[in-house]
């Protein structure tokens, strides 16, 4: 008798909760795919994109096109409601402006949508917890995925799109044939995600075309255009505020997963839950690029604004027994500082600091002790790594369009 009620009580709350979410701007029908809008040249988007060469977008203009037309489309998930730019918005850096975006059936996502930008054919550990190895390997993933696009049979879709009056066009357009297949779809979204460069900050424009042609370090090119809160916060991202022990790099992001006590006991154990030898609640160093526009902030979206982010580095990082060593009392000073603790290896090749006797601290987290104008500066820093031009390309906007 309880199961019935529960069993009922749970039909007539997700009715509730769908009904509720549902976007009617979101939906598919009564949208059209403008081709005037999606055939466009792509040309220099796509060398952009190619860095010189190293990077591997060996695409065309009609294969970004299909991407494009995918990235947008509805009809990728299972009842039509959702897209991948539903969770992934460009006005937000292809990150969404809430903690959990809402999936297919109305649910939330398990985590916070992750800006897109600069994905490269060498870039790995994607998502979070880093469980997807590459872009090509990753972007079938969110369709199949029960929360975000329900198509838990993802051999089910290529029919479903084979019977559109405009996908076997532009498959045929990029491929040769009109054969849709899930292969050919998750090549063609990873293609448009490929070409979704954001290199065009006051930072470089600041700093010179060195930076914003190459995939050089934003450590090696000095600020020299940077305002005077700005400068001021770009020296204590490098130094007394050690952020860069971490995010460093083209995108100011870090190659490893980190636990940066954000909690004593994590619900979340990010690479932690999957990846042996990781740390629990570790999650992956995220680059800093538009990060002013992508809030909120963390894998669970807690923080709110970049004074709450900073706020937290300053003094709430809580002494969880697997924090950061990075992030402890007695490491470093900085890139640029002098280095007060001995860096040494330990038992699972984590990082540790010893006494004078060689043995292991769990010293405490390390407290910051920025003032109020420090605080300022550094937030003045990371808002010069917003890409306007990234924000208002056309050629990456939503190409249906309301009948
Ligand atoms: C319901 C919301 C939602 C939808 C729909 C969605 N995503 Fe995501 N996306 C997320 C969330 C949440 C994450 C982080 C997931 C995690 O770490 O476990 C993410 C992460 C990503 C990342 C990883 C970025 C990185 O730097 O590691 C890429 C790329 C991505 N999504 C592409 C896509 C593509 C392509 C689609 C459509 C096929 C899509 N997403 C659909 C919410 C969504
Ligand atoms: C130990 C390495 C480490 C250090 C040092 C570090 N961070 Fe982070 N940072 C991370 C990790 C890991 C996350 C993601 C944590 C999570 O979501 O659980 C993160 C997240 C962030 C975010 C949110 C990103 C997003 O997309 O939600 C911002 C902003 C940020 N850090 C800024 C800073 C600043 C500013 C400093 C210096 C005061 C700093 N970080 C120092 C590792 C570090």
């Amino acid at each position: 008798m309880k199961k019935i009620t529960y069993a009922i009580a749970l039909v007539v709350v997700s009715a509730i909760l769908w009904a509720c979410t549902k976007d009617v701007d979101n939906n598919t029908e009564g949208r059209r795919l403008d081709m005037a809008t999606l055939k466009v040249d792509y040309t220099d988007l796509i060398n952009k994109a190619a860095f010189g060469g190293w990077n591997m977008p060996n695409t065309n203009n009609a294969r970004v096109a299909l991407g494009r037309a995918l990235f947008y489309d509805n009809k990728l998930s299972l009842n039509n409601t959702v897209s991948c730019g539903s969770c992934h918005k460009q006005q937000f850096g292809f990150a969404d402006n809430v903690a959990f975006s809402d999936g297919f059936k109305g649910v939330n996502a398990e985590r916070n949508s992750q800006p897109i930008n600069n994905i490269t054919s060498f870039s790995g550990s994607l998502f979070w917890d880093g469980r997807a190895d590459s872009l090509g390997q990753l972007v079938t993933m969110p369709i199949s995925n029960h929360i975000e696009m329900g198509f838990e049979k993802i051999e089910n879709l290529p029919a479903k799109l084979q019977v559109t009056d405009y996908y076997p066009q532009l498959f045929e357009e990029a491929y040769g044939t009109p054969d849709v297949s899930v292969q050919r779809i998750g090549t063609a979204l990873r293609d448009f995600i490929f070409i979704l460069t954001s290199r065009n900050t006051r930072f470089e424009e600041l700093s010179g075309p060195a930076f914003a042609n190459s995939g050089i370090n934003i450590w090696s090119v000095p600020p020299t255009g940077l305002t005077g809160f700005e400068r001021i916060g770009f020296d204590i991202f490098v130094g007394k505020g050690q952020c860069a022990n971490c995010h460093s790099g083209n995108s100011l992001e870090g190659w490893d997963a980190a636990n940066t006590g954000l909690e004593l006991n994590y619900t979340d154990k990010g690479a932690g839950a999957i990846k042996p030898g990781m740390p629990e609640g570790s999650f992956r160093i995220p680059q800093l690029r538009n990060i002013a526009i992508t809030a909120p902030y963390m894998h669970d979206g807690r923080f709110k604004t970049l004074e709450e982010v900073i706020d937290f580095y300053n003094d709430g990082v809580k002494p969880h027994k697997e924090l950061d060593y990075r992030l402890r009392d007695g490491f470093g000073g900085g890139i640029f500082g002098p280095f007060e603790g001995d860096l040494l290896v330990g038992p699972n090749g984590q990082p540790i600091i010893t006494d004078e006797n060689g043995n292991p601290i769990a010293t405490p987290p390390r407290r910051l002790n920025l003032t109020p104008l420090e605080k300022k500066s550094l937030k003045a820093f990371l808002e010069t790594l917003t890409d306007y031009s990234f924000i208002t390309e056309q050629r990456y906007s939503n190409p249906f369009r309301a009948n």
